[in-house]
């Protein structure tokens, strides 16, 4: 009798709506691991939007050999994109307000400080994210190196890497060096694992993270990003704990925090 209503798919409900912006995410096409084409894109957005995500900044990865991209590509790829979904007169939201890169801190990575060749979240924050197998060699030096370039840094899902744990020395120590930290959503609903499920919400709780990130790639991360909408602990989380993304494009977003 109530065979329809399982087989009713689940709508996403506006949980994020506080957040307004999501700053990171792979829905440029073609170009990562993560969206393969507009119409995937849009299914994507589609989710974002009944999420609550008023705003899109799209960071793909910028990984050596792997993912070889150019700033000045990304770019133009960005700009027929946008052209194509959010054109004047299009209905299409959320509204793509920008593009960046998360940058994989890997053997190429010296050479991009040196050229202080990336593009930036919000014209600001540089996003990097670390091998998920191994850690950074020499990373005091990397975070060195970045604040000489006066670079206000994101860590992107510190929950996800199994050698740190939610009191990792290393990362108290990016915390004291003012290093930002981003846990991707769908960590908070288990889609990486339990161990990842209980840092982020441990690393929340120490107050060090500032930021929550879709980290969509497809339409399998959209599907489980309308579960976590309907998920009790993500709603009471979002109803009680303040995350700066929808400061993340204001000239003087973070008067506490000095880097
Ligand atoms: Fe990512």
């Amino acid at each position: 009798m109530f065979d329809f209503l399982k087989h009713k798919p689940k709508k996403a409900i506006p949980t994020f709506e506080p957040l307004g912006i999501d700053i990171h995410c792979h829905l440029l096409p073609g170009v990562d691991d993560g969206s393969k084409s507009n119409e995937e894109t849009l299914a994507c957005m589609q989710v974002m939007n009944d999420a609550g995500f008023k705003s899109v900044i799209c960071t793909p990865h910028y990984q050596y050999p792997r993912f070889p991209n150019e700033e000045t590509d990304i770019l133009n790829r960005f700009d027929s994109l946008r052209i194509d979904l959010n054109g004047e007169g299009s209905p299409v939201k959320p509204q793509l307000i920008g593009v960046a890169g998360e940058y994989r801190v890997d053997s190429g990575f010296a050479d991009r400080i040196q050229k202080n060749q990336f593009l930036l979240v919000g014209n600001r924050f540089l996003l990097v994210e670390f091998s998920l197998h191994q850690q950074v060699i020499g990373l005091d030096q990397v975070m060195f190196d970045l604040q000489m370039k006066n670079h206000e840094v994101i860590l992107a899902h510190p929950e996800r890497y199994p050698y740190y744990s939610s009191s990792s020395s290393k990362l108290q120590r990016l915390k004291d060096m003012g290093v930002y930290f981003q846990v991707n959503i769908l960590s908070l609903i288990g889609f990486y694992g339990d161990g990842s499920k209980r840092k982020a919400y441990e690393m929340i709780d120490k107050g060090w993270v500032e930021f929550l990130g879709t980290d969509m790639h497809n339409t399998l991360y959209a599907q489980a990003l309308i579960d976590a909408t309907h998920d009790r602990k993500v709603i009471k989380l979002l109803e009680t704990h303040k995350f700066l993304n929808s400061e993340v494009t204001s000239p003087q977003p973070f008067k506490t925090k000095n880097i």
